[in-house]
């Protein structure tokens, strides 16, 4: 991992959430005032729902200029945007339906169709929004961990793992028979933020693995992520961390 990186251990999954929706707003009020907007890219799973939810509670929602807030997704599952499994069904029922984001703004990844077209055209999308740049400079990243090294939808031992020239690919993931589109780590190490949200006792092997391990990124694929230039921030619970040496 590289040194430059800022951990963050809570006692409670509670105030880790707290403390990644208090880092959105942050960014986004930051962004919006110097450049007019800011480019998100959510994480799926379980992890961040809580954050998402507070974000459009009544106290959180107004610190936001959510017309200024371009939501896109770190990775998709190849299901329909209603399916139980979809990213976006959960981000639209935490966060999208419950705020004034304009639906212009958020970018879901089409899970329906052919993996690999879908891919090529969410990557069109995101050279548009970011144009003539070497890779998407999102401000803020989001990402959560899976207890096998997983980070978006870069699972171990899969190809995306290796794609250099590109910011999205479908991803076979043999464990799982399915693919993924996700962002590539190039697309992710532009960002000039990148969070990783992390809770629960179940993740405090991979956490450790990841943080203190040895380098091995092909079996954990969470230690491909080093912004070029950006921040790398660990939001972890005390159950999360309790295996690191020191925290
Ligand atoms: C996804 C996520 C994935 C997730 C991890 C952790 O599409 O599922 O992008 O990378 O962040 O699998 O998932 P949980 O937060 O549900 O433990």
């Amino acid at each position: 991992m590289s040194s430059s990186k800022t951990l963050r251990v809570f006692d409670t999954a509670e105030q880790v959430a707290d403390a990644a929706a208090g880092q959105f707003i942050e960014l986004a009020n930051s962004a919006t005032t110097n450049r007019g907007r800011f480019a998100v890219a959510l994480a799926g799973g379980n992890s961040p729902r809580r954050m998402y939810d507070l974000l459009a509670e009544d106290q959180l929602r107004n610190r936001v200029d959510w017309a200024a807030v371009h939501l896109f997704f770190g990775d998709e599952r190849c299901v329909p945007r209603d399916h139980p499994d979809s990213n976006y069904r959960m981000v639209r029922e935490a966060l999208i339906s419950r705020v004034d984001v304009p639906d212009a703004n958020v970018y879901p990844i089409n899970g329906d169709a052919e993996p690999a077209t879908n891919a090529a055209l969410y990557e069109t999308n995101l050279r548009e929004f970011f144009p003539e740049a070497l890779a998407p400079v999102f401000d803020m990243v989001l990402l959560g961990l899976g207890e096998d090294g997983h980070t978006a939808s870069l699972f171990p031992e899969t190809s995306a793992l290796r794609v250099t020239d590109k910011w999205v690919v479908a991803n076979w993931v043999e464990k799982l028979a399915a693919y993924r589109i996700t962002l590539t780590p190039a697309a992710i190490n532009g960002a000039a933020q990148v969070t990783f949200l992390v809770t629960g006792a179940n993740k405090a092997s991979a956490v450790r693995a990841v943080l203190e391990g040895p380098l091995q990124p092909e079996n954990l694929p969470a230690q491909l992520i080093k912004p070029e230039t950006g921040i790398l921030t660990w939001l972890l619970d005390s159950q999360a961390a309790s295996k690191l040496s020191k925290h």
